[in-house]
């Protein structure tokens, strides 16, 4: 089951990832300040470079423990490297893939952010991750559906066009696209009781925040020429329409539906 994370780990797309956190992290915050509790022990799937981490981490302070895990080594490097630089050391790391996960650790809060949408198998690893729970115990996503956006915003056709082509990428890669939506039903069938449910459009402001689009497409372009799902002069009118609308002051882009969900053992 184990398969390298499409967009690789460079130091570009590190960088990237670190802008794309910044503007979740608005709303990962009051999420998770309202669902963990001091003395919890919480297991963070795919924690990448760590920014949803180190919010966990500042909440659970001197109290309780966070194990944060990755599949890439250099993911975990970088994360470890930040946590300690913030002063927090009630966190462990595990550099794995998540199927490989030992059976008997059991956690009281398990948290994914943007993880999910790179794994196939949804109900298979939600079944597993459902039997790491102790009693009572939380299952809480955030992940995207990526062909969810907004539709009357002129300015971001092409861009939608770019969303469709990369959902188009992950039926090829076997990723779960949409599985902001599919997470609702699957919580219930695996009998937990919804506790949050809310979902967002995120809004790119600054020209940073802007270019990670360019910047995400730069990294997949060999992948979409690939599967024959945009020409080299697609990409080329793509990157040029993104360049200018990532220095436009007056223009924002929509990031695709994001939902954030939570789940409890009964
Ligand atoms: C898009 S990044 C998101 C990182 C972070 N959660 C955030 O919000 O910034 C997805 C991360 O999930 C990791 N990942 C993907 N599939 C995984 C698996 N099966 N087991 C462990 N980690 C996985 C990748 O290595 C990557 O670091």
């Amino acid at each position: 089951m184990e398969k390298p994370y499409v967009a690789g780990h460079s130091t570009e797309e590190q960088k990237r990832l670190l802008t794309q956190a910044a503007v979740y992290d608005h709303k990962t915050r009051p999420f998770l300040n309202g669902l963990l509790h001091p003395g919890m022990t919480v297991l963070e799937i795919g924690c990448g470079v760590g920014s949803a981490t180190q919010i966990i981490a500042g909440i659970l302070a001197s109290n309780g423990f966070l194990t944060a895990l990755d599949q890439d080594k250099r993911a975990i490097a970088y994360t470890k490297a930040r946590t300690l630089s913030n002063g927090y050391d009630r966190v462990d790391f595990i550099c794995d893939d998540i199927f490989n996960l030992e059976p008997n650790l059991k956690f009281d809060f398990i948290y994914g952010r943007a993880v999910l949408h790179h794994i196939n198998n949804l109900p298979s690893i939600l079944s597993k991750l459902k039997n790491h729970l102790k009693p009572r115990g939380i299952l809480a996503f955030e992940e995207p559906v990526m062909d969810n956006f907004p539709d009357n915003v002129p300015n971001q056709k092409l861009y939608y066009k770019l969303l469709k082509a990369y959902c188009a990428l992950g039926d090829k890669l076997s990723m779960s696209s949409r599985v902001g939506q599919e997470l609702h039903s699957i919580f219930v069938e695996l009998g937990l009781s919804i506790t949050s449910l809310s979902a967002y459009y995120p809004v790119l402001m600054s020209t940073e925040e802007k270019k990670i689009i360019n910047d995400g497409l730069a990294m997949l372009k060999p992948q979409l020429i690939d599967n024959n799902l945009l020409d080299v002069s697609d990409i080329a009118k793509m990157q040029e329409k993104l360049t200018q609308l990532a220095t436009d002051k007056n223009t924002c882009l929509f990031y695709p539906l994001f939902y954030q969900i939570a789940g409890c053992l009964n």
